[in-house]
């Protein structure tokens, strides 16, 4: 039931800070201020490594708990798509963590590179949200989400439900190394986080009015440094699955190393940067596509957009959030400029063509 909705895509866009704050209740004992997991039968200090294996959209949350574990934990991560994984023959060190991220817990290739990773005797955990599913009963460790049945093919809320479930398990994981300081914050930080998002989505108006610009480009591209990197790139697979505009997805840093030659009037620009230490870099990789007639969309919040809003197509404010939280807070815009663009193009938004809500084959 999309209940007024018009897609059910847009109605899980709508129910994320609902289904956010309901997982991340299974994860935050705000009295305690203690961030939790599930009980588990193996010892979480002594792991030394984390490998992350996904698909898609599941893939970027892994990109973003790279930086989030190495950050907090300083426990190295490696990420692999799950298709590469199995047959890149993958050197497995003793007290590796295996962890697995998908929202049906059955698309073949990360089911195959758990199957791998059990049998080379690494302990295993899943970020998963069908806890019925065949990932869910294999893994060591479940962590699961609670987004609730996603009916839309293109992923949303289970993208920031596993974000949100990545997030607590880095702090966990830095907890248990002794390095997590101030618990405290981090949960307050989180818990901030479904307010932030509905702020977020009350600039639906204006990204369904500026949709009608990007719907007429062929090509877009995405911008973003540290941890909205993979923003980025979750925001150019977004638009290119609904609304088939090519898009790609950039660290802003590699601009001038490539892609800074595909840039004129005709390439729109969205560059996903909230304030703070990396901004001044990403503006200044912005501005070099600018001078070149960039057509620019600033996602940032109030202070960023202040200082380098200005010959922007268009700016989407954002609240000012902790860094910590921006990629799930960020994570609506994206989506909802994926969803106007499509709706203004009149694409199958919920069915878009070639594509099925569970791969199961390789
Ligand atoms: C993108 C999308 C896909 C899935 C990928 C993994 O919107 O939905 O990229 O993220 O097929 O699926 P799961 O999470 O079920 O393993």
């Amino acid at each position: 039931d999309k209940g007024n909705h018009r897609h059910f895509m847009q109605k899980e866009i709508y129910e994320q800070p609902v289904v956010v704050a309901q997982t991340l209740r299974s994860y935050l004992r705000p009295l305690e201020s203690k961030v939790a997991l599930p009980d588990m039968d193996f010892d979480l200090s002594a792991i030394e490594r984390v490998a992350i294996v996904a698909c898609g959209t599941a893939s970027y949350v892994g990109m973003i708990g790279k930086y989030w574990i190495e950050q907090l934990a300083r426990v190295p991560v490696e990420v692999d798509v799950a298709s590469e994984y199995r047959y890149r023959d993958p050197v497995l060190l003793p007290n590796t963590l295996g962890i697995v991220i998908s929202q049906s817990g059955e698309t073949a290739d990360t089911l195959a590179a758990l199957r791998h990773m059990r049998a080379a005797g690494v302990t295993t955990a899943g970020i998963i949200n069908v806890p019925t599913s065949s990932m869910a009963r294999e893994v060591d460790l479940l962590m699961p989400t609670h987004a609730g049945p996603e009916i839309g093919v293109a992923s949303t809320k289970a993208f920031t439900c596993q974000l949100a479930v990545m997030a607590a398990f880095a702090a966990n994981l830095a907890r248990a190394k002794g390095r997590l300081g101030d618990e405290a914050d981090v949960v307050q930080q989180l818990q901030q986080v479904p307010e932030a998002m509905s702020e977020a989505l009350g600039h639906d108006g204006d990204i369904e009015a500026m949709a009608p610009k990007i719907a007429a480009a062929r090509d877009v591209l995405y911008l973003g440094r540290g941890p909205e990197f993979p923003l980025a790139l979750e925001g150019a697979l977004k638009l290119k699955e609904i609304s088939y505009i090519h898009a790609e997805g950039y660290a802003s840093g590699e601009m001038k190393h490539g892609p800074i030659a595909l840039i004129d009037e005709a390439v729109p620009l969205i560059v996903i940067a909230p304030s703070g230490p990396l901004f001044d870099k990403t503006v200044s990789n912005m501005q070099e596509a600018q001078a070149r007639g960039a057509q620019v969309v600033l996602i940032s919040d109030a202070e960023g957009i202040a200082q380098a809003g200005e010959n922007t197509i268009a700016t989407i404010e954002m609240p000012k959030v902790a860094p910590l939280i921006a990629p799930l807070v960020y994570a609506v815009p994206v989506q909802l400029l994926a969803y106007h663009v499509a709706v203004a193009k009149g694409t199958d938004v919920d069915q878009p063509r070639n594509l099925a809500k569970s791969v199961t084959v390789e």
